[in-house]
């Protein structure tokens, strides 16, 4: 965990005294609600369809068990007693009363959250591995990176008045867990033959009406020069980014239109300038950053403990915990993945007697800390493989044991109709229909691996362009249409998807995918090929043929 200083604590109190003032205003009439979009934007709030919604920041995805509390009381008091985890490691609240949104930042407050630069044209919040610290194998744990950046980038002049939102990812694990190839700025830590730490700089990623996969920029940036070397490139994108046009002012059209040869003689001109400056980072910021980060006082324990041993006789747990349960770096010790997936259910929902519960289980089983990753679940970092029979009876009393993580019925989705005002056809439903139809558990298995991924408009806050299967909303002379995409890809091998034919109604849309997976099923060459590889291998065309054919 990160322990925040003074300094922070006093930025986010003078945030929220800030941010009652200019709601007293709105309330009273003195502020329009033009007038009050850009300060509320500021602090999280948008207005949607049926309410205002607060946006919170959960920096790096990591929460400590009071944060998790904090975040319970406030769907419990301030909203109809849940909270959404969205694919940004935030969670968002829907039904929340303009009157009393001060009230909940306060409260969030207290215990080190905020919602800055969670919406607005500005830096937003900085993502990573939701396994950071703990996965096997990383180069160091990203969140120190992340932390840097998230500190010099926080209420920074040049970081506020962007053309457009900014993303920035960091993964430190050759497997990508945070999708830095679809993001404005990807950071893969690595080092170089001097064994010095760096990172590897990718660019103008990003989903959304224009999606693009993100390309290196530079092959290794030290540790040392990422702030110079991130700012290079904001400085560059607030010189010529698009501020005209709403639709072409993210980095990623800047990129494309200018090429990446262009544009990192650009970057590296203006790094030039920058790079011996006070934005060289020393050794000892971060060791001062690094130091803040805590680790648990981990035992010495077996590798395989007799609870272990003896609870592998017990079909159910044995299907949990072949999904859910992760190596960990230290011997004796496991990540667990709890599905916010439950069957039926909209994905990423959490209600607060759930959070409350899952605090308490932190506590006692994973050294009070929990993750949130981009897929919306959750997880317990630290967990010992000795507890996890327990934990797992104790998240299966609370709804939190759907053993589907990374299966057919783990679906990303965006809120769309029921809650979005941009959204042109529903996401939520849909995702229900699925996780129904892909309900028994030996089926869902056999599929294996498997992402669906739902966006309820073109901007794309489902990913749809990166799930195996991607299922894209839009409407056409009043109808909710949907476009199925296959082959699309989130991780290391980041890869947009192929369209497979015209878009289907509403209806359909359940017997299309399960079209799409009665034909991965007769068309894979083993029966360990996962449907990512068979669509690499085969390409769109049989499973056009399969679901066309009959309609
Ligand atoms: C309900 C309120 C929301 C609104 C008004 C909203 C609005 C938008 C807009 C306008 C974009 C396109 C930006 C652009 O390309 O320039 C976008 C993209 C995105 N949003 Fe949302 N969104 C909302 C909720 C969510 C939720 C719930 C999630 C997560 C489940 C999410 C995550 C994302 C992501 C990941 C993108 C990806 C596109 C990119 O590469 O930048 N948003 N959103
Ligand atoms: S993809 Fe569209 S419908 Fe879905 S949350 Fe984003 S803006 Fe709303």
């Amino acid at each position: 965990m990160y322990a925040y200083d003074e300094i922070d604590r006093t930025l986010v109190n003078e945030r929220v005294s800030e941010f009652r003032d200019q709601v007293k205003r709105r309330l009273s009439g003195e502020l329009t609600e033009d007038e009050f979009k850009i300060l509320r934007l500021q602090n999280g709030v948008y207005l949607q369809l049926h309410a205002y919604m607060f946006r919170v920041a959960i920096p790096y995805g990591t929460l400590a068990s009071n944060q998790l509390r904090a975040l319970a009381h406030v769907a419990r008091k301030y909203d109809r007693g849940f909270g959404h985890f969205t694919t940004r490691q935030n969670i968002q609240f829907n039904w929340i009363k303009l009157a009393e949104l001060p009230d909940a930042l306060e409260d969030l407050a207290k215990v080190g959250i905020h919602a800055m630069q969670t919406s607005g044209n500005n830096m937003r919040n900085v993502t990573s591995d939701q396994w950071a610290g703990v996965a096997p194998g990383e180069i160091e744990d990203p969140r120190i990176w992340s932390e840097l950046i998230r500190q010099h980038t926080t209420l920074h002049p040049e970081f506020s008045f962007l053309p457009r939102k900014f993303k920035i990812a960091i993964t430190a694990s050759d497997h990508d867990r945070a999708a830095i190839k679809i993001h404005d700025i990807g950071l893969k830590l690595i080092k170089n033959e001097k064994g010095e730490t760096g990172f590897e700089v990718l660019v103008g990623g990003g989903l959304g009406r224009t999606p693009f996969i993100g390309k290196t920029i530079k092959h290794f940036v030290h540790g040392r020069d990422i702030l110079s070397y991130i700012e290079a490139i904001l400085r560059v994108y607030n010189q010529y980014g698009r501020r005209d046009n709403i639709y072409k002012a993210r980095i990623k059209i800047l990129v494309h239109e200018l090429g990446i040869e262009k544009f990192s003689r650009e970057v590296e001109e203006e790094w030039q300038h920058i790079r011996n400056s006070s934005l060289q980072i020393d050794d000892e910021v971060i060791e001062d950053i690094r130091s803040r980060f805590t680790y648990p006082a981990y035992e010495k324990l077996p590798h395989m403990p007799d609870e272990l041993r003896q609870a592998a006789a017990d079909t159910d747990f044995e299907a949990w915990r072949k999904n859910s349960v992760a190596p960990h770096k230290v011997q004796g010790y496991s990540i667990v993945t709890i599905s916010l997936k439950p069957i039926g259910k909209p994905p990423g929902d959490a209600t607060a007697d759930q959070m409350d519960a899952l605090a308490d289980l932190a506590d006692e089983y994973s050294f009070g800390e929990i993750r949130v990753g981009h897929e919306q679940n959750l997880a317990l970092p630290h967990v010992a493989k000795r507890d996890l029979p327990a934990l797992w009876k104790a998240l299966d009393k609370l709804g939190l044991a759907t053993p589907n993580v990374n299966l057919i019925t783990d679906i990303i989705a965006c809120p769309g109709l029921d809650y979005c005002s941009l959204a042109n056809a529903r996401s939520i439903p849909i995702a229900q229909e699925l996780t129904r139809r892909f309900a028994n558990h030996e089926l869902a298995n056999l599929i294996g691996r498997l992402h669906i991924n739902i966006s309820g408009c073109i901007n794309a806050c489902g990913h749809h362009h990166v799930g195996h299967i991607g299922i894209l909303g839009v409407e056409k002379n009043g109808e909710e249409v949907y476009q199925i995409t296959i082959g699309g890809r989130a991780d290391e091998g980041a890869a947009l998807g192929n369209l497979i034919g015209p878009g289907v109604k509403f209806d359909e849309v359940a017997d299309v995918i399960e079209d799409v997976v009665e034909a991965y099923l007769a068309l894979r060459e083993r029966p360990d090929e996962l449907f990512i590889d068979t669509v690499k291998r085969l390409g769109v065309e049989p499973f056009k043929e399969r679901v066309y054919a009959t309609r």
